[in-house]
């Protein structure tokens, strides 16, 4: 049904009776997602094959768009919020942050200056703080909510950088005559290093990845004879980029060894705990913060282990007037919005314009309390537990890593040896194309594994029971094929540039 030509927007009195009918339809997703496929079986485009080229040109009405929404984009979705998806960190959302994300809507709000925003900005501050103090970090280190661990590391190096070779940010490398930097990573370490330093004109290929020891954690002994190695090229090391909580199997570097050898060769030391860091709010996990407080900067990821939905990540800066004389920058037009500001987050980073994050991870956060979050992160933990204790039990399988945090790397080794690294790669896909559940799949020391992250507040352990039995299930009947009757591992998207640097995880 067309409605009359209007400027546009939606009377207040339907607008009213559209939230409400929303309401609903928000409460019925939530309360049926597991009846929905957890991913649609569908090939690239056709979810645009059902939907016009071209915009329209008179409105719709919102019930022909929720339609389509219901016809189209909800069966074209994987569902990250299914409780049998357990691919990547789990990754999660919950009623809270819905809420949260329904509230901050209608605020409108540019979170660029303390003028433009008081509240968004001073609660920004705040979240900051309850983040820190949950983390163990000391009181002087400050930080910014940008939306990514990776937009985070590329400000820490851009630090690490000015810290180093003064004049960057005026003159650039060239004209500051800045030497050719060296950055250390783990060959575990996430791939966002590599895209700082292509950003921050470094060089991909100075990044250097050292080795890790059997449990996938950064050997701080080559590290120092790489540094070593490179100073007697003539390299200038930059910066050590330590992981708390890696991408494949959720390995912890040794942060303190590594903090030691920063100081020695004077260069910054970034942890990257986007994944890790937020479990250090368990008390039986403060023990991995040792050392966290010699670091210059650090990455938490609150929309992966701490309950809030993608974005909110929080770069710390042991002193952050640093990142701010980095990226401080006034234009006449906003001049007036900046004189009496306490902070303006906008100097701290290239953005200007900034959501209102911290609303709805202050909303989360006061409705699970410390204790809700600590009591969903033991349950995450259990049920990887269970979950390896399963693995261990049969035989047909082993554990590829030992389980870390809500994490768990697994091989299926029944049958011709050869044939195992294509097997484990389509027992992962056969179960992401069924829709019963959704695995990842990853490579460690040049073999498939497959690989579950719980994180999900709606998995409980009879949906990671049923995921283990689908598990079992496909690998029985593909195991049972004959060698040519195994398809070939669909070619799985790999980022080139992790490709270039020889590294073998996936990129997520
Ligand atoms: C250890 C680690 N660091 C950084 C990132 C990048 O995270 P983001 O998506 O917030 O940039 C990831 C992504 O999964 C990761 O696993």
């Amino acid at each position: 049904m067309k409605h009359p030509q209007s400027l546009g927007d939606t009377p207040s009195d339907e607008f009213r009776k559209q939230l409400h009918e929303l309401a609903d339809w928000v409460a019925d997703f939530r309360e049926n997602i597991e009846s929905l496929p957890v991913a649609p079986d569908e090939k690239p485009g056709a979810i645009r094959a059902q939907l016009p080229a071209q915009a329209p040109e008179e409105r719709e009405s919102f019930e022909e768009i929720l339609n389509d929404v219901n016809r189209v984009i909800v069966p074209g979705m994987v569902h990250w919020s299914h409780p049998m998806f357990l691919a990547y960190f789990g990754w999660t959302t919950t009623a809270p942050a819905i809420l949260g994300e329904i509230i901050t809507a209608p605020l409108n709000v540019n979170a660029m200056t303390w003028r433009t925003s008081p509240a968004a900005t001073e609660l920004e501050t705040l979240m900051i703080d309850w983040i820190r103090q949950w983390v163990h970090l000391p009181q002087r280190f400050g930080g910014v909510v940008y939306d990514t661990a990776s937009v985070g590391v590329m400000h820490a190096l851009a630090v690490a950088r000015e810290e180093t070779a003064p004049f960057v940010r005026k003159r650039g490398l060239v004209g500051a005559g800045a030497p050719v930097f060296r950055i250390y990573a783990s060959e575990q370490a996430h791939s966002s290093a590599e895209k700082a330093a292509i950003a921050l004109g470094l060089g991909e290929e100075n990044v250097q990845r050292v080795p890790t020891d059997s449990l996938f954690r950064m050997d701080a002994s080559a590290l120092r004879e790489m540094i070593a190695c490179d100073v007697r090229d003539g390299f200038k090391p930059l910066a050590a980029i330590a992981t708390v909580g890696t991408t494949s199997t959720a390995s912890v570097d040794p942060i303190p060894e590594i903090a030691g050898i920063c100081r020695e060769f004077r260069m910054w030391l970034h942890i990257d705990g986007a994944y890790g860091a937020g479990f250090a709010i368990l008390p039986e996990y403060k023990s991995m913060a040792a050392g966290w407080s010699d670091a210059d900067s650090i990455v938490v990821n609150p929309h992966k282990s701490l309950f809030v939905p993608l974005d909110f990540s929080v770069l710390y800066v042991r002193d952050l007037e640093k990142l701010r004389r980095v990226f401080t920058l006034v234009p006449e037009y906003l001049r007036g919005d900046t004189v009496e500001a306490e902070k303006n987050y906008m100097d701290y980073g290239i953005q200007l314009g900034r959501r209102f994050r911290a609303l709805k991870a202050w909303i989360i956060f006061r409705s699970f309390g410390r204790e809700g979050i600590v009591a969903r992160l033991r349950e995450h933990i259990r049920l990887a537990n269970i979950f390896a204790d399963w693995i261990r039990k049969d035989n047909r399988f082993e554990l590829a890593a030992p389980g870390s945090l809500g994490i768990v790397c697994f091989r299926f080794v029944s049958g011709d040896e050869n044939e195992f690294d294509k097997l484990n790669s389509e027992i992962v896909e056969q179960i992401n194309a069924s829709g019963r559940a959704y695995l990842t799949q990853t490579k460690l020391r040049g073999q498939t594994v497959m690989r579950i992250g719980i994180g999900n507040v709606l998995t409980t352990e009879d949906h990671l029971r049923k995921a283990w039995e689908i598990i079992q299930e496909t690998a029985d009947a593909l195991s049972s094929k004959t060698k040519s009757q195994l398809p070939n591992p669909k070619q799985v998207p790999v980022n080139k540039n992790a490709d270039a640097v020889g590294r073998e995880w996936l990129d997520f």
